[in-house]
């Protein structure tokens, strides 16, 4: 235990990322600056849900790796610092799994059913009949989130259901077993979600509307170029919507103190969207080429990565080991005990 962990005020925070790809400037402004943030204050765990990613990348598993390991590299990039945070493979922390199984037997498949963001995603992906992984992805997510006791969850608006699952499966199991678990709490960021670039909801990579971290001056320049904006804004004479344009959610994020002046100069017809756009590209260079240099200075060390991906996941099995004996104990499964308390 080092001092940071007995400062008075500070609690477990875990969150976590899926590794389906890369980190983009939405993750940055929405999470990953938050994150930088309270890693100060608090214990972080940050959690490389790979086995998450699987429900929907179980074909194709192979791609797991590169973005486990290109996940690190963007959390170095953006300033977290693995003496302050604990970076943890979730496929490497069985404990995890073992939780997940306990958890599953008292969950119903109507609470999961209904909740919200599993329903949302199974109809975005078409699915008829859910995979029993799929559906059940928010008991292992509570195993994520209580093998280590957190008590905060730095999450956006979506994952909120997950977390009320969570709540709840953290009481049923103190009321049926005793007191093991804190109720952990989630912290929404202020920050809305960034939308993609062609204006149409979520960055992707399958839209290619996202701008990643590890993205050259080029290719933001030419994604910008090709944004979507106001729709009826003909001439850069016109007066434009800022409220409904992509661009301008961009402004908001990277041009914070210039925003309102950009707002007014287009809704006046003042500003057309060019040099709007130009006046983005820069604003996201000045943040993104810090970030883009200190990610080729980690890539070139590719034993580093290696290293913190194994001494943040011992420390956790550490605690989840624990953890699980306390559960063993709860749930009177400490055979090997010699007494049955
Ligand atoms: N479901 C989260 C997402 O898609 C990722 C995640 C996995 C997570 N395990 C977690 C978030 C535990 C918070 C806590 O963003």
């Amino acid at each position: 235990m080092d001092g940071k962990e007995r400062m008075p005020g500070g609690e477990r925070v875990l969150t976590g990322d899926r590794t389906t790809g890369r980190l983009h400037v939405g993750h940055l402004v929405g999470s990953l600056q938050n994150r930088v943030a309270l890693q100060d204050r608090h214990e972080l765990f940050l959690l490389l849900a790979d086995v998450q990613a699987l429900t929907t990348n179980f074909s194709h598993p192979e791609g797991l790796r590169e973005s486990v390991r290109g996940i690190v590299l963007d959390y170095l990039a953006v300033g977290i610092d693995p003496r302050h945070a604990t970076i943890v493979v979730q496929s490497l922390v069985p404990e995890i799994a073992e939780l997940t199984v306990y958890y599953s037997m008292f969950v119903t498949v109507n609470s999961l059913r209904h909740n919200p963001t599993i329903k949302a995603e199974a109809a975005e992906r078409g699915y008829k009949d859910l995979y029993y992984g799929f559906l059940g992805y928010p008991v292992s997510q509570a195993a994520d989130i209580t093998f280590c006791k957190a008590t905060l969850v730095p999450v956006g608006e979506d994952q909120l259901p997950h977390i009320e699952q969570t709540r709840r499966i953290v009481r049923r199991f103190n009321e049926l077993y005793g007191a093991v678990f804190p109720e952990p709490r989630p912290l929404v960021g202020r920050v809305p979600r960034l939308a993609g670039l062609d204006g149409h909801g979520k960055m992707s990579k399958s839209r290619n509307n996202a701008i990643y971290l590890d993205s050259t001056q080029e290719e933001v320049t030419a994604k910008l170029r090709a944004a979507v904006t106001d729709p009826a804004r003909v001439h850069a004479t016109d007066s434009g919507h800022p409220e409904i344009c992509p661009v301008f959610a961009y402004q908001q994020a990277f041009n914070e103190d210039g925003a309102a002046e950009v707002h007014a100069a287009c809704s006046a017809g003042r500003i057309g969207c060019k040099a709007c756009k130009e006046m983005v590209a820069g604003r996201l260079e000045a943040v993104l080429q810090p970030i883009r240099e200190r990610r080729q200075r980690f890539a070139a060390r590719p034993d580093d990565i290696s290293e913190i991906l194994l001494t943040g996941t011992e420390r956790a099995r550490g605690i989840a080991r624990e953890t699980m004996a306390e559960v063993r104990e709860a749930m009177k499964m400490n055979y090997l005990a010699e007494s049955g308390q």
